[in-house]
Order: structure tokens, then C-alpha cells, then sequence
């Protein structure tokens, strides 16, 4: 049987367990998208603390529309990018992954240093309210519905940031398709209330996400640069979105990242067993990717110390990423190995906002800090 210890293979990267950070918004660069170097302490905590992979957060890929959140990090300059660059070595040193999460905010648009308009396929605001988590939030912006130069824009900034993510020496990307954000959007109809190519059923809201995933893998240079893709049906504000199509609308859109040629998928869901289709379907997210593709997988949803094992049973070909627990307990891979107490994540940690600073004083208070050398 299958084990989160076991040695996993992803693109010529070998790795000697199959825990992966997952992907978690700090809002903790500067105002210029600079990220800083407590976020470097930050990322190099993770590395020392025995996981394979890490995902960033949330990265802004241009300088038009795409930063979602104030104190965001972005990919979009050489100051940026050479930031990036230290943390990266630091996060090597350790022998561990490192995956920059492109992400463009679309209508889940907080903070914008570039323009005041949020862009998406369609002029639709977010259901629910803006996350206080990530700054102050005064409800949703009125959205502009994109047009042609925009896609240009999107894409182009898609393709810069994979360029500039390989040159700061990151192993890889990921394109941020899930949790409501834009390329999530378009496979909504929620969101994606087009009657142009991009929208309609399936096969059309699926398109721009696998032309944008297409151009990232034909713009990567070297052999073994990674680029992957988050998907999930729910988004920050709506854990009941359901795609019209049920399963049928996943089996379409692996089958279409498998022709882009995608490296992985990555699947989120609020829990990871769930069973998430309109229709009755019995299958998981992930379950759809195993059964219709050889893409490997990243799961991930509520995964912890006491399903870990079980998880990595059930999908072979998988890797497990792993969010609070994560945040709670930066060398968990090291923790489990051993056998030490495993600490649940306290939200205090977190507020006002899910700044590192928060963090870092929340722990001093707590006696919990923890030095990187
Ligand atoms: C503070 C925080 C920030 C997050 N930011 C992101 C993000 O930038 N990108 C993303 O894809 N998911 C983000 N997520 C979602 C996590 O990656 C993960 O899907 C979620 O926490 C569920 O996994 P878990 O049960 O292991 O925590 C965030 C979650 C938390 C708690």
C-alpha cells in the first residue's frame, strides 16, 4: 500500500515523501509587490521542516488587473523577481520544491496598486462579502466585463510571470484555476454568463483556462520546469458552487489540460473525501482525474494527521498538500516522522489579518517562535 513516505517522482524532480505545502496568502510584501525578507523566513521554515514541496501563495501576474489583495506579492518586474530569487535559494537549501501559484484576482478584487476596475469574463460580483482576512473590505467592486485587449493582457501576463518565475529559479508554476479567482471564473456560470466562444457550456468555459495553460507550458524553457493547476468547483465566498454539468464538466476539463499538456493537477476541495457534483455523481475531484488521466495529482482538503496515511492510499499518484495544518506545525512531515505532538492551528494566529507580522507576534506572545537560521 501506497504511503505519504514514500519516494514520489514529479517531472524528473525525485522527492522522499509527498507532502507539499499548500498555497496560502500572507498579504506580507511590500506595497510595491517586493516580497520581503521575513517572507523568505517564512518559506525557509517550511523547507527546514522536512516537506518535499512548497506552493506559494498567491502571486499577481501583471500590472493591469490581476493583484487581488493590498501587500500582495506580484511577479511582474526585476525588483519582484529578484527578490524572489533570494527566498528561492534559501527554500533549495534545504533540498525542498518550490512552486510559484500565479493567480489573477478577476472580480475577487480587495486591492489593486495598478487600477481601481476589476476585470472578468463577465460583470458579475462575487456572491457573499470580501474577506477581512486579507485587509480592509468594503464590499465588492463593480466589475468591467473583459474584452479583447484584456485577454491579451491576461495572458500575456500569464506568460511573463511563468518567464520570470523560471529566471528567479522557481521549479515550477502553478495556475491558479480554483477558489473563485479569475481563471475559476471562467468555468463558472455563476461567473461566465458569456454567449461569445468563452462561454456557454463546458467545452466553451473551459477554453481560455486551456489556452492559457498551453501557452504557460509551450513558454517554460528548461526540461523539467513544472507547470501545474489548482481547480476546484468552490470558491472563498460560495462552498456550494456545482458546475451544471456535474462530473461530466471535470472529465471535459482534465481531458483538456491533458491535451495542453498540464504536469499536474491539483485539486481543493472543503474536505478532500467529498463528494462535490450536481447529479448524484459518487466521485471525488480527484477521483475524476485518476479515473480518466495519468496526470499526477496534488489533493488536497482537511488533511491531517489523522487521515494522511489514508489519503496517500487512495491516490497512489498523488501528492498531499496541506494548508492549516501546515501553518500550525511548519515541520509537520518532520513532527509525523517522529513521532512528536501535532499542534491544531489557532486562528488568533491569523488576525486581525494573515499578515506574517500577525503571526510572528502571536507567537512570541504564545512562547511559540520559531527560528530560522
Ligand atoms: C490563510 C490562508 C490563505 C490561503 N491562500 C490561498 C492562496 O493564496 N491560494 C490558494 O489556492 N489557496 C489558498 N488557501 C487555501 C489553502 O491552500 C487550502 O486549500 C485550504 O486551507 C484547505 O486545506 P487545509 O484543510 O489543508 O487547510 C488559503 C488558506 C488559508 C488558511
Amino acid at each position: 500500500m501506497s504511503s505519504a513516505f514514500d519516494d514520489f517522482e514529479l517531472k524528473g524532480h525525485k522527492f522522499d515523501n509527498r507532502f507539499v505545502v499548500a498555497p496560502m496568502t500572507r498579504t506580507s510584501a511590500d506595497r510595491k509587490g517586493k516580497p520581503t525578507e521575513l517572507m523568505g523566513d517564512y518559506y525557509e521554515r517550511f523547507a527546514r521542516g522536512g516537506w518535499s514541496m512548497i506552493i506559494s501563495e498567491g502571486v499577481y501576474t501583471d500590472r493591469q488587473a490581476s493583484q487581488g489583495y493590498i501587500n500582495q506579492p506580484g511577479i511582474t518586474d526585476a525588483p519582484q523577481t529578484d527578490a524572489w530569487k533570494e527566498i528561492v535559494e534559501r527554500v533549495h537549501r534545504h533540498d525542498c520544491a518550490f512552486i510559484l501559484q500565479l493567480m489573477h484576482a478577476g472580480a475577487q478584487f480587495q486591492h489593486n496598486e495598478y487600477t481601481d476596475t476589476p476585470i472578468a469574463p463577465s460583470a458579475v460580483k462575487p456572491k457573499g462579502e470580501p474577506l477581512d482576512l486579507y485587509g480592509e473590505t468594503d464590499g465588492w467592486t463593480d466589475v468591467k466585463a473583459m474584452d479583447e485587449s484584456d485577454f491579451d493582457a491576461v495572458m500575456q501576463g500569464f506568460v511573463g510571470a511563468v518567464n520570470r518565475a523560471e529566471e528567479a529559479g522557481f521549479d515550477g508554476v502553478e495556475l491558479h484555476a480554483a477558489n473563485g479567482y479569475l481563471l475559476n471564473e471562467f468555468l463558472s456560470d455563476y461567473f461566465n454568463q458569456r454567449n461569445d466562444q468563452w462561454g456557454g457550456d463546458i467545452g466553451h468555459r473551459l477554453k481560455f483556462v486551456a489556452m492559457v495553460a498551453k501557452a504557460c507550458k509551450d513558454a517554460a524553457k528548461s526540461e523539467n520546469f513544472i507547470v501545474g493547476i489548482r481547480l476546484s468547483q468552490i470558491t472563498v465566498t460560495d462552498a456550494d458552487y456545482q458546475w451544471p454539468e456535474g462530473e461530466d464538466a471535470m472529465i471535459k476539463i482534465v481531458k483538456a489540460l491533458k491535451e495542453a499538456g498540464i504536469d499536474y493537477i491539483h485539486t481543493t476541495d472543503t474536505e478532500v473525501g467529498r463528494k462535490p457534483f450536481k447529479g448524484g455523481s459518487n466521485k471525488t475531484l480527484a477521483e475524476i482525474v485518476q479515473d480518466f488521466s495519468d496526470i499526477p495529482l496534488i489533493v488536497n482538503g482537511g488533511i491531517d494527521q489523522r487521515n494522511y496515511e489514508h489519503v496517500a492510499a487512495h491516490y497512489p499518484n498523488a501528492m498531499l498538500a496541506i494548508g492549516k495544518a501546515a501553518l500550525a506545525n511548519p515541520d509537520f512531515p518532520q513532527r509525523l516522522k517522529a513521532g512528536d505532538e501535532i499542534e491544531q492551528l489557532e486562528f488568533a494566529m491569523l488576525q486581525p489579518t494573515a499578515t506574517l507580522e500577525n503571526e510572528w507576534r502571536w507567537r512570541k506572545q504564545h512562547d511559540k517562535h520559531i527560528e530560522v537560521e
